[in-house]
């Protein structure tokens, strides 16, 4: 077996392919990154090299410490890559990645040929990954960021604060609170690929499955590759809905949002537990 028909790479491509063909990711935009099982592993390992040649193989600085993370292996998209192109240059466009014994540094052990690198956002990632895995139990693996263009318009309008954005996300679709109960985070407008989103995303990413980054993008985590994308999808689509729905009122916010007692009505339904802060 090719390790492109492992079930992990596998995946892994599929998710950037159908960001790609969502509109997410012009260019180089957005990054993805899954934190491997010891199957996965067992599964890829045959095809890791540590031979000079093949790719960098040096250890380098994250930048950052996430000690949970000492030890595991991570697939990422390459630092300038094109999602579009994953599907068709993979070894090219994505690389296996070893975290050190003190989780303060990388390797890339399968990949990233021909001088790649991992992602600019990979110490955001990997420190996101920290974040989530404590909060799920282990359960998380995916973190996932794209450039979704109608958060990103939302972004240009309304103001970067979380009960705001929740408001609008759960009140312009009826099964959005079901999905993210707990809400959106937000950070405010900040300069990619630097320890400061980092630090500012994983506060956040406490809490929350998606962080909203202002004038940018959209950041999510999931335990599966499934559900990260369909969390990015639904905020996506929600947000969507909102702009078009102003635009067909003559650019005022909708008059028929999704009530606070609907929402409560529908957590009840499913048994959810929303973020009360966030409702009236
Ligand atoms: P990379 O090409 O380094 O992944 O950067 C893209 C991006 O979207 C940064 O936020
Ligand atoms: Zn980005």
């Amino acid at each position: 077996m090719a390790i492109e028909q492992s079930n992990c790479i596998r995946r892994f491509v599929r998710t950037c392919t159908d960001g790609w063909e969502q509109g997410w990711h012009e260019r180089n935009g957005g990054n993805l990154t899954y934190r491997m099982s010891p199957e996965d592993v067992q599964v890829c390992e045959p095809y890791f090299s540590l031979d000079a040649g093949d790719h960098d193989h040096q250890w380098h600085d994250l930048g950052v410490t996430a000690a949970n993370m000492a030890g595991q292996f991570f697939i990422t998209t390459g630092s300038g890559k094109f999602m579009r192109k994953v599907s068709v240059d993979l070894e090219g466009c994505v690389g296996i990645v070893e975290i050190n014994a003190k989780g303060d540094a990388w390797r890339i052990v399968w990949g990233l040929r021909g001088g790649g690198r991992p992602t600019s956002e990979f110490p955001t990632h990997v420190m996101n990954h920290s974040v989530r895995a404590e909060a799920t139990n282990g359960a998380n693996r995916v973190i996932y960021h794209a450039h979704c263009p109608n958060v990103i318009a939302l972004s240009t309008l309304i103001e970067p604060d979380a009960r705001t954005w929740s408001r609008i996300l759960w009140k312009s679709m009826t099964e959005c609170i079901i999905i993210y109960p707990e809400g959106v985070g937000v950070v405010p407008w900040m300069v990619p690929g630097g320890a400061d989103i980092a630090k500012a995303t994983c506060e956040l990413m406490k809490k929350y499955q998606a962080c909203v980054w202002t004038q940018h993008g959209l950041f999510v985590s999931g335990d599966t590759f499934d559900n990260a994308f369909g969390l990015m999808h639904t905020i996506e689509k929600s947000a969507g809905l909102y702009l078009s729905a102003c635009a067909a009122n003559g650019g005022n916010p909708p008059t028929k949002l999704i009530s606070d007692e609907q929402l409560r009505d529908v957590c009840k339904a499913f048994h959810v537990s929303p973020n009360e802060d966030f409702l009236d």
